[in-house]
């Protein structure tokens, strides 16, 4: 047991940066979760199972079957790390026989125990309560009245599956989505402060791209393609262009210098991906690519004499963002700051002087469980309050772009994947 704990502590510490460390330390609490999770769901269905009363030969069987199942669903999640450390694409087959169903599998598994959690929660605060009513004299008929019979009971257990069925349901749903409703969003930006050679001035801002297991050529391609297709002056990248595995950066570059540079050219800035995928080298590729990647640092767009201020700050994960850097000796002029993580836009907003920045890296809180007009439930809002659109604070304006690509679950709910298209208005 020792030998284990020595070995995840020694796992945590072998990361070099430390929101990699931190980010490894997550990883092994979620594992750990996650297994948990697994053992309570099989349990519960072979709860379910036992209902139908089976000889005990054939529950032996489906107990056996259920056992390679929960295997055969994963194990893609430990064998993919060959493919990844050896520096291989996961083979298409591997991706849909294997790999996909214990996607949908792991959603299936984490939404049943949530569930089970706020039904747990639930039926014992009102076991509880009948508990106390009973102690109230003269109540033992009412109290009787409220609680289950068993064949209630029994109904109840039957439905077991429907939770993980409704799951399944979502999730192919939230699939479907990623892989096939992808917009275009068009915007005006009506500012005062920009200046009138600017008036009408166009840019696309894409974000996340994670090319990877889940963004493969084809999509890089017809990604590029659609780009390509949009009237503007200039383009803007907000960081994570590869997602995990460094193999597929080729693929990337690859669709990437079919790319038809605008008029004013390209912009990038870092995001957190690149630090897994080494940060250099990404700088390098991207560099390579033709774009200017800022990094900590500005570019001037020129027209009559009057400037289009234009910065990038390195990823917030690294330590070493530093707008005032960016901002350093800039002219007066319209300012774009491009920044990988929304996160720290209220003290941007109140620190620095720009006019607008722009993000990605929250994918539009990726699932959003509800939205709709106003109401928004997403686990997202638990890191944070900068999901997706525009946001204003102390007279600077923020724009969250949903991104393109997903990372972990290829899954988009009330969050489709986006290219943004904004035009400036001088008012
Ligand atoms: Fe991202």
């Amino acid at each position: 047991m020792n030998h284990i704990a020595d070995y995840i502590f020694n796992f945590i510490n072998s990361a070099e940066i430390i929101a990699v460390r931190l980010f490894v330390k997550i990883f092994v609490a979620a594992l750990i979760m996650l297994f948990l999770m697994y053992i309570n769901f099989f349990y519960r269905m072979l709860k379910w199972v036992k209902t139908f009363n089976f000889h005990k030969e054939k529950y032996k069987k489906i107990l056996y079957f259920c056992f390679g199942l929960m295997i055969y669903l994963i194990s893609p999640l430990f064998l993919r790390q060959i493919f990844k450390s050896s520096g291989q694409k996961m083979p298409v087959l591997f991706y849909y026989l294997m790999y996909l169903p214990s996607i949908y599998f792991i959603v299936m598994v984490l939404g049943y125990n949530f569930f089970f959690i706020f039904y747990s929660g639930i039926k014992y605060f009102y076991k509880s309560l009948i508990f106390l009513i009973e102690k109230i004299p003269k109540t033992t008929a009412f109290a009787n009245k409220l609680k289950f019979s068993q064949s209630r009971r029994d109904f109840f257990k039957k439905l077991t599956p429907a939770v993980p069925g409704v799951l399944f349901g979502y999730t192919l749903f939230g699939n479907l989505r990623y892989t096939y409703a992808r917009e275009i969003s068009r915007h005006v930006i009506k500012t005062n402060n920009i200046s009138r050679e600017f008036d009408g001035f166009t840019f696309v801002h894409l974000t996340d791209v994670h090319a990877g297991i889940h963004m493969k050529r084809k999509a890089l391609d017809e990604l590029v393609e659609n780009i390509n297709s949009i009237d503007k002056h200039i383009i803007f990248l907000t960081g994570d262009y590869v997602d995990f595995n460094h193999s597929y950066t080729k693929e990337f570059v690859q669709a990437f210098n079919k790319l038809k540079h605008p008029e004013h050219g390209v912009f990038a800035c870092m995001g957190n991906h690149e630090i897994y995928n080494g940060y250099e080298t990404m700088a390098k590729t991207l560099t390579n690519c033709g774009f200017h990647v800022l990094r900590n640092s500005h570019k001037l767009i020129k027209k009559s004499g009057k400037n289009l201020v234009i910065c990038g700050v390195e990823d917030l994960s690294t330590g070493k963002c530093n707008v005032a850097d960016a901002l350093s000796g800039t002219p007066h002029g319209y300012k774009i700051l491009l920044c990988h993580q929304p996160n720290l836009f209220n003290e941007f907003s109140k620190k620095y002087d720009f006019d607008l920045m722009l993000s990605g890296h929250t994918h539009g809180g990726q699932i959003n469980i509800i939205d709709i007009k106003g109401l928004r439930i997403a686990p997202s809002y638990l890191i944070t309050d900068y999901l997706k659109g525009f946001y204003k604070e102390n007279g600077k304006l923020l724009y969250v772009n949903r991104g393109y690509g997903v990372t972990g679950l290829p899954i988009r709910i009330n969050a489709d994947p986006e290219i943004a298209v904004m035009k400036f208005k001088k008012v």
